[in-house]
């Protein structure tokens, strides 16, 4: 994100979640993205197109980790750079040493740091005191990394629309506030259906309204939230971190779940969303899931292509503004062609 810097004497760019991006750069970034995506799938177009060459990210995970880890892993060997792999427990964050410690002494070393922590007040510290970008990869707040490239996959696929209706059917956690974020940035209707209890964090339902910009309910009737919606969305129902409330959860969210009736509800061309992983037979029904409506395994694969996007942006700015330059001057040239 393009951040006011406070400690440091240069700017560096951080990003912790969509409050400081705007609607243009989302579109910059994914139209990057569609440009990183393209030229791994041609390979021999790929080598020499080393944007992280000499750098190197430090990453933190305090929680467990999938897709989060392999796809910023991967993406950073892919372009170039070098990731260091740290488990938030062993390195003692806030614990052995100081966040502020450590921050400053990461930002000695590497070029970026890559945070999967609990609370996100810690991941606001790291970005406090490095000197170097700092990139949420989920707190109990947010999952920005995962919301972007789910974004990316509607845009990608043409199902992104002015106003469209998206139903995130579940918990009001990390996932769903990160969308709620964002519909403080794109224009779309989001509703959210969970069970009274499970409401999303308040201040960023409140900052998100007060934009304007996006039409957002928060209702508990998940039948009536999916009528006429464009896409559903679910997340687990026990995030990490709440595993002692399992058993409550697993009775409380029981009418949450998506399945071939509650989809039958939604507009017939409706996708199906799901950050992963998945509790099969939970949040999610396995016909859905491997279902003809399901997209979630490409909102995964996009990890990767967005998070190299969203690298080469912070970690190599030049590269990313030369990127758009020639862009603009490409649009604007087949405009006065045609
Ligand atoms: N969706 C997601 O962030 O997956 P992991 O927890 O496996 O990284
Ligand atoms: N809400 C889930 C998301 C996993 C990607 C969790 O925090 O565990």
């Amino acid at each position: 994100m393009e951040v006011v810097q406070t400690n440091t004497a240069t700017a560096k760019r951080d990003f912790l979640g969509f409050s400081t991006l705007d609607a243009n750069k989302i579109i910059e970034l994914f139209d990057y993205s569609l440009f990183v995506k393209k030229k791994r799938k041609g390979n021999a177009a790929e080598k020499g197109f080393l944007p992280l060459r000499d750098k190197t990210v430090a990453m933190i995970f305090s929680k467990p980790s999938l897709r989060t880890r392999v796809s910023f892993e991967l993406g950073i060997h892919e372009l170039g750079g070098y990731a260091i792999n740290l488990d938030g427990q062993s390195i003692g964050l806030g614990s052995r040493e100081s966040v502020e410690d450590i921050a400053k002494l990461l930002s000695r070393y590497n070029d970026a740091i890559v945070a999967r922590l609990h609370d996100h007040a810690v991941i606001e510290g790291l970005s406090e005191h490095a000197s170097i970008p700092v990139i949420n990869a989920l707190t109990d707040l947010s999952h920005p990394c995962q919301v972007l490239a789910d974004a990316f996959t509607l845009y990608e696929k043409s199902i992104w629309k002015e106003g469209m209706k998206i139903v995130f059917v579940g918990d009001g956690n990390n996932v769903a506030n990160s969308w709620i974020e964002l519909a403080g940035l794109l224009p779309f209707h989001f509703v959210l259906a969970c069970p009274k209890g499970y409401m999303p964090n308040h201040e960023l339902l409140n900052a998100a309204r007060a934009k304007g910009i996006s039409k957002i309910e928060i209702v508990h009737d998940p039948k009536e939230a999916v009528a006429n919606a464009d896409v559903l969305y679910t997340d687990v129902w026990t995030s990490m971190g709440q595993e002692g409330e399992i058993a409550e959860r697993l009775r409380i969210f029981k009418p949450f779940q998506i399945n071939s009736a509650l989809l039958a509800e939604a507009k017939p061309e409706a996708v199906v969303m799901h950050c992963m992983p998945a509790h099969r037979g939970e949040e999610i029904s396995s016909e859905v899931m491997d279902g003809p409506q399901s997209i979630i395994l490409d909102q995964a694969e996009n990890r990767l292509h967005v998070q190299k996007a969203l690298l080469v942006k912070l970690l190599n700015h030049e590269e990313y503004r030369k990127f758009h330059l020639t862009h603009r001057l490409l649009n604007a040239a087949k405009k006065i062609k045609a």
